[in-house]
């Protein structure tokens, strides 16, 4: 039996960078998801959950009708449909329930022959913008036994939930939660992959606001924004080091404005991060605007909704700064606010990353 726990992250700067090669500037949270797992029995009675291992009838694609096969089962307190897998796995992109793409997608590439019996609990809003899915991931594969610094646990989790969902999603939201560090952000150059820990103040309160627009159409505008800035690569190099005249000078409008944003957003990140250590959160939450503005202007990213959402919360006594944090599209807003600031919304702070408790 082993029971593991991977934190959300909130990204307070540095969107639409991490495949680019730039900067970002993501925390893991208090909240997150544990997991845990005991090794089936050939009789498929259950050690971590309550029902039995091989009874479920989860409708998975891959649920055969051989009581000898190894099998993967995963129940969740908050998530639909039973997780139901023969070991190994073919293909994740096809399995039933949704967030069971994600566990097959990270055995697979664990090459877990090995039956699991496994009960997943999460105190993260799904889908509410502290990266859930990754959080799961990166419990999954510490559930399934991975070994690893946190860049190699990251790794093998990005490329996973690429081939769960088709996103060419980067590496920040798994690093930041496979490599968070107790009351720090993590800045992390992508292009290298180093880390480096920045200090959040003790009185810089970091708040998540859902904009209550769900997320939509995420995967291919990701996929598409990619491109528009690769095209830009392709010209001036890469984005994070480029010249502004070169970038200024793209003959496409919209593979400019996509560079400019890589670009621009690259130096808030630095700016940020000094901001952070000299304890100047007025800097910091206006850098946060100026992020936001970026996203909504150059990377178009942004709602109606979100954009409502910075405006209402920026005007509030109290509130340094708001950005639409992560993908974008819909999703959530972070907000930096004064320590007596109460907003409608969640409290997170720096946490450390994920581990295996026991
Ligand atoms: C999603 C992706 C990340 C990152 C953000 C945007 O959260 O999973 O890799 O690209 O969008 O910054």
């Amino acid at each position: 039996m082993r029971t593991v726990r991977a934190p959300g992250r909130v990204n307070l700067i540095g969107d639409h960078t991490d495949y680019m090669g730039g900067l970002v500037l993501p925390m893991a949270v208090q909240l997150g998801t544990t997991i845990t797992a005991g090794v089936a029995t050939p009789a498929g009675t259950s050690q971590a959950g309550t029902s039995q291992a091989g009874t479920s009838q989860a409708g998975t694609s891959q649920a055969g009708t051989s009581h000898g096969a190894e099998r993967l089962v995963m129940r969740s307190d908050r998530l639909d449909g039973v997780v139901d897998l023969a070991l190994p796995i073919e293909d994740p992109s096809s399995v039933s329930p949704s967030w069971g793409r994600y566990v097959a997608a990270v055995a697979a590439a664990l090459g877990v022959t090995t039956g699991i019996d496994a009960v997943v609990t999460s105190d993260l809003p799904i889908g509410g913008g502290l990266s859930s899915s990754s959080s799961l991931a990166v419990a999954t594969a510490l559930a399934l036994g991975a070994h690893g610094t946190p860049l190699e646990i990251a790794h093998l989790c990005r490329d996973a939930e690429e081939a769960a969902t088709g996103v060419p999603c980067g590496i920040m939201d798994q690093l930041a939660i496979a490599g968070g560090i107790d009351g720090h952000a993590l800045m992390i150059d992508c292009a290298t992959e180093t880390v480096t820990p920045i200090r959040v103040p003790t009185d810089a309160h970091v708040w998540v606001l859902d904009s209550g627009q769900a997320r939509e159409l995420a995967g291919s505008e990701y996929a598409t924004r990619r491109a528009q800035a690769e095209a830009a690569v392709a010209i001036v190099g890469p984005l994070a080091h480029a010249a502004m005249a070169d970038i200024e000078a793209l003959a496409d409008p919209v593979v400019r404005a996509r560079a400019r944003h890589v670009r621009t957003e690259c130096d808030r990140v630095r700016s940020f991060a000094a901001a952070l250590g000299a304890d100047d959160l007025v800097r910091a939450g206006q850098l946060m605007v100026e992020s936001h503005q970026s996203l909504r202007d150059d990377y178009e990213v942004s709602t109606d909704a979100l954009d409502a959402l910075v405006e209402r919360v920026t005007g509030i006594d109290g509130v340094y700064g708001a950005r639409l944090t992560g993908a974008g599209f819909g999703g959530c807003v972070v907000a930096l606010a004064r320590p007596e600031v109460v907003l409608d919304g969640v409290r997170v702070q720096a946490s450390a990353g994920a581990a295996v408790l026991d």
